[in-house]
């Protein structure tokens, strides 16, 4: 199994830093304008430095009402102009994978900088101005800005529905981890992740109706959750998507 890029790529304050966000995200669909000069002038540096390879995150613009289609039941994206689009590179192998990584490494970036997020996958691409390159699709966009009033609260699954034993006889790692995925935010809310323990290894897998960009997300919630212990991620195959090996150093 090939090591996952992952590995490394996020510094250790860094990963607290997106850990502490991860409790505090919630998806924000009101708005009270966009977010200001200096958390901009953050994002766009997040942006370039959090892309992994074949992603690119851009930071644009669109008029109200041009970029979000709007669903049922769901209230429509309102109050900011603001939004990040999540490229990836089809050239490249896992990258729309990795997109949901580096997307959500994003969001959290945003969480901590006090800002509200969304991603969007049902979007007008006829309001999304972004010039792409040859084999490059855009997978979502995330809106960004000062989060408004309202929201709902997280509804999730319970940790043993996903889970394949109890996570209560894992080690705390790999406990954690679950957890982290656990409170992930998906498209529409499906939750379409299963995790396995055996070992010293956590599994994530797919389950039907899930998408790669939910994947990568659920993957960096996964290598954030297990905190300071030391670990590698590695590619699966089919519906094994990624897996997590503790090593045995502390
Ligand atoms: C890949 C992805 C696509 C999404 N697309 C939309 C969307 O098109 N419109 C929307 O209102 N919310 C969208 N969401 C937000 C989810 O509905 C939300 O994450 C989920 O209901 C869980 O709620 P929470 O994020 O507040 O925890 C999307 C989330 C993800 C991860």
């Amino acid at each position: 199994m090939d090591a996952c890029a992952v590995n490394g790529f996020f510094a250790p304050a860094q990963r607290e830093r997106y850990l502490a966000a991860i409790s505090r995200r919630r998806s924000v669909r009101a708005y009270q304008g966009g977010p200001a000069v200096d958390q901009l002038s953050a994002l766009n540096y997040a942006a370039a430095r959090l892309a992994l390879p074949g992603v690119r995150l851009v930071l644009a613009e669109a008029e109200e009402g041009a970029l979000y289609r709007h669903l049922p039941f769901v209230e429509a994206i309102h109050g900011t102009r603001r939004y990040a689009a999540v490229i990836s590179d089809e050239s490249v192998p896992h990258s729309d994978i990795l997109a949901g990584i580096s997307g959500e490494a994003l969001v959290l970036e945003a969480t901590a900088l006090g800002l509200g997020s969304c991603w969007v996958a049902a979007f007008k691409k006829s309001g999304a101005d972004i010039a792409l390159e040859e084999g490059e699709k855009l997978r979502a966009v995330i809106a960004l800005g000062a989060p408004g009033e309202g929201g709902r609260p997280r509804k999730r699954k319970k940790l043993t529905e996903i889970c394949s034993s109890d996570p209560a006889s894992w080690p705390l790692w790999a406990y954690n981890a679950a957890e982290c995925v656990r409170i992930a935010p998906s498209a529409v809310n499906l939750q379409p992740w299963r995790l396995s323990f055996a070992g010293r290894t956590l599994m994530l897998s797919c389950t039907r109706g899930s998408a790669p960009l939910d994947m990568g997300i659920a993957a960096l919630h996964m290598t954030l959750g297990v905190g300071d212990k030391p670990h590698v991620l590695r590619w699966g195959e089919g519906k094994e998507i990624i897996s997590l090996i503790a090593e045995d150093r502390l």
